[in-house]
């Protein structure tokens, strides 16, 4: 009784606060263009999302070119690193096994990236390349390890000859581990050389060799991104010159892609990663593919000339700029140019003859100050010059307010970028208060990149809070889609167990995925985008958060759908009333197709133990007429469709 008493209370009292909403869409309207690019994806290889992570090889430094070569291997009997007369020569390092009847055997075991995930009766590809010197035939065991010590699939391999060849073997795993290791022991008396020691689920997206991991693919696939920003991030930069992301070195046979240190190995002390490193085994010709794959427009990243200015002064002198800006061409010709072309070439020979159709490029992550200025115009003037189509993307430095924001933005303007790209990382609070950012933007200058973004909530969880304050700030955006043309959430990818940021939006361990909420945010866009605005308002005054309530709406011209999308950040019922201006012949079947994201504590967020506990739903609702109301729940993210009759 006193419940129910309680709840008649806490209803009058809402209506008494927030009272009627009436959202009028103007449907004949027909606003700005929305980008069919417009909500994208931005994967960077940090929190091992591209070796552990994407990049579906369990061998972690499968060439033996780390720092301490060693590092994920541990020997038994006698194994020794060895670089002379080499298998590879950009990744000369390589181990030689000599049993002579130890007691422990001879060979090595591998700890995979926090673990080798194995799935019961799934197969697995193995391979190495080596040689015996001596000539005489060799035999390997190869076994899978649960995380108990147990064998949970063996296979054998015989190696003879003394030049380097590739050796490969299937295993079939008996049972399912997260934790998993790989051993392998030379049965055989005598030496034996190994190199690119590697371990591929036989099962990847497409089953390509080489592949990338199913699931995680799956999960960027049905966020339906349009545009896709790679690889970075700081990554690009490097913590030094020497380190930055160099996109030739991630081409060609995977084995001879030189190893790389990872820019996020010693970032956070508290999130500590000497075993961070590159293998380029996702490299730029695996990244245009996966474009392809998923329908997004590439936007790769080159370096400008600066190492990452948080971590670093180097800064390539002016007159030795010109390697930079020839890898920016150079790229652009792997992309699009004709086989017949240097780089074009490279990119049939690795199978792809027609163009990967690349249409923008973004100079520099999240440079600052004058030294990015005076090489990016070297950029901008060698890639107008030779590629007068290419759209390129300047930057705005790394906050999106403040001295390095205010200097840069003229600039940009100044030397006519198409787009620039802003970052932030901010407050649930400050999404909120933004939302109406971009409403009073200057129209005239270059278009605007939400290149990186994710609302940080105090324990920086993938919590309902955030992502609907990611949501309301995506209303801003869309409405003014005439001056914001892509967006992209950061981080994308993160191991449950080898992160150094958070919050991302999607995790995974080494056997399965979490869609966060904040994902769910993006597909609900990306999934919902149209192709126009149109001009909506609520209680007959633009949207600005009244009452935390956020909309925008548009139109699919080539459907004839409307698509409303309304964020409730309140924690308070709302009723909502929904008015069609300009409705000539009414809603088809008078039907609204509702797909909702709630729960009542924003909290909340889906974890690995229970990963849907933040999921869209699908409903409808019936319209009268032009209109239709419903009471939208506190904490809330709604998108509405609907057909007109024409
Ligand atoms: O997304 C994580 C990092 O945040 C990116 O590498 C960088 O651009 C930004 O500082």
């Amino acid at each position: 009784m006193k419940v129910g008493i309680t709840l008649i209370m806490l209803i009058v009292w809402t209506q008494l606060i927030f009272g009627q909403k009436e959202f009028v869409v103007e449907i004949r309207k027909t606003g700005a263009t929305i980008q069919p690019e417009m909500y994208g994806i931005f994967f960077e290889d940090i929190n091992f999302g591209a070796d552990g992570g994407l990049y579906a090889e369990l061998i972690k430094n499968r060439s033996f070119e780390f720092y301490h070569p060693f590092i994920g291997w541990t020997p038994f009997g006698d194994v020794k690193i060895l670089n002379e007369n080499p298998c590879f020569d950009r990744n000369p390092n390589y181990v030689r096994f000599h049993e002579q009847g130890w007691r422990s055997g001879t060979g090595l075991e591998n700890e995979g990236f926090v673990g080798i995930g194995y799935k019961k009766n799934n197969t697995y590809n193995f391979s190495f390349f080596a040689r015996v010197p001596d000539k005489k035939e060799k035999k390997f065991r190869i076994e899978l390890i649960d995380s108990n010590a147990n064998i949970i699939g063996k296979a054998y391999i015989q190696v003879k000859g003394a030049n380097w060849e590739k050796y490969s073997c299937t295993i079939k795993a008996s049972a399912t581990e997260s934790k998993g290791k790989i051993r392998l022991v030379l049965e055989t008396p005598g030496i034996a050389d190994l190199d690119h020691i590697s371990l591929f689920p036989s099962e990847t997206w497409k089953n390509r060799p080489n592949g990338l991991r199913k699931d995680l693919v799956e999960a960027l696939y049905d966020l339906n991104p349009g545009v896709f920003r790679f690889p970075g991030g700081c990554i690009i930069e490097g913590n030094t010159l020497e380190t930055r992301y160099q996109w030739k070195n991630t081409l060609g046979p995977v084995e001879n892609r030189p190893t790389n240190e990872s820019r996020w190995n010693y970032t956070f002390k508290h999130r500590f990663f000497p075993d961070y490193y590159q293998s380029y085994g996702l490299g730029f010709y695996e990244y245009f593919l996966l474009c392809e794959d998923l329908g997004a427009e590439p936007l790769p990243v080159v370096n400008c000339g600066l190492a990452c200015q948080y971590e670093s002064k180097e800064c390539v002198p002016l007159e030795n700029l010109t390697p930079y800006i020839q890898d920016a061409l150079d790229l652009i010709e792997f992309a699009n140019g004709s086989p017949s072309s240097q780089w074009g070439k490279v990119r049939a020979e690795m199978g792809h003859p027609q163009p990967f159709n690349l249409k923008k490029i973004a100079i520099g992550n999240e440079q600052w100050g004058e030294i990015y200025v005076e090489r990016l115009v070297k950029f901008i003037d060698a890639i107008r010059k030779t590629y007068p189509k290419i759209e390129i993307v300047g930057g705005s430095g790394p906050v999106p307010d403040g001295d390095k924001f205010d200097y840069l933005w003229p600039k940009m303007t100044e030397l006519k970028v198409d787009l620039v790209d802003e970052h932030y990382y901010r407050s649930p609070e400050w999404f909120l208060k933004n939302a109406d950012r971009y409403d009073n933007y200057n129209r005239k200058g270059p278009k605007v990149f939400a290149g990186e973004y994710a609302a940080h909530d105090r324990n920086r969880n993938n919590n309902l809070r955030s992502a609907l304050a990611e949501a309301a700030f995506m209303t801003g955006l869309e409405r003014n889609a005439d001056i914001v043309q892509l967006a992209t959430y950061a981080p994308l990818l993160a191991h449950k167990d080898a992160w150094q940021w958070k919050p991302d939006m999607i995790w995974f361990d080494n056997l399965s995925v979490v869609r966060t909420p904040n994902y769910y945010v993006q597909m609900m866009y990306a999934n919902n985008s149209g192709t126009n605005v149109l001009p909506i308002t609520l209680n007959a005054k633009p949207i600005c958060g009244q009452d935390s309530l956020y909309a925008s709406a548009a139109i699919d011209t080539k459907t004839s759908e409307i698509i409303l999308k309304i964020v409730n950040a309140s924690d308070v019922i709302q009723n909502i009333n929904i008015k069609l201006e300009g409705l000539k012949k009414g809603i088809k079947n008078n039907e609204i197709k509702l797909t909702t994201l709630h729960t009542n504590n924003p909290d909340e967020i889906n974890t690995f133990e229970a990963p849907l506990t933040i999921v869209p739903a699908h409903t409808s609702i019936q319209a009268t007429g032009n209109k239709f109301q419903l009471t939208m729940p506190g904490n809330a993210f709604y998108v509405f469709r609907l057909k007109i009759n024409l």
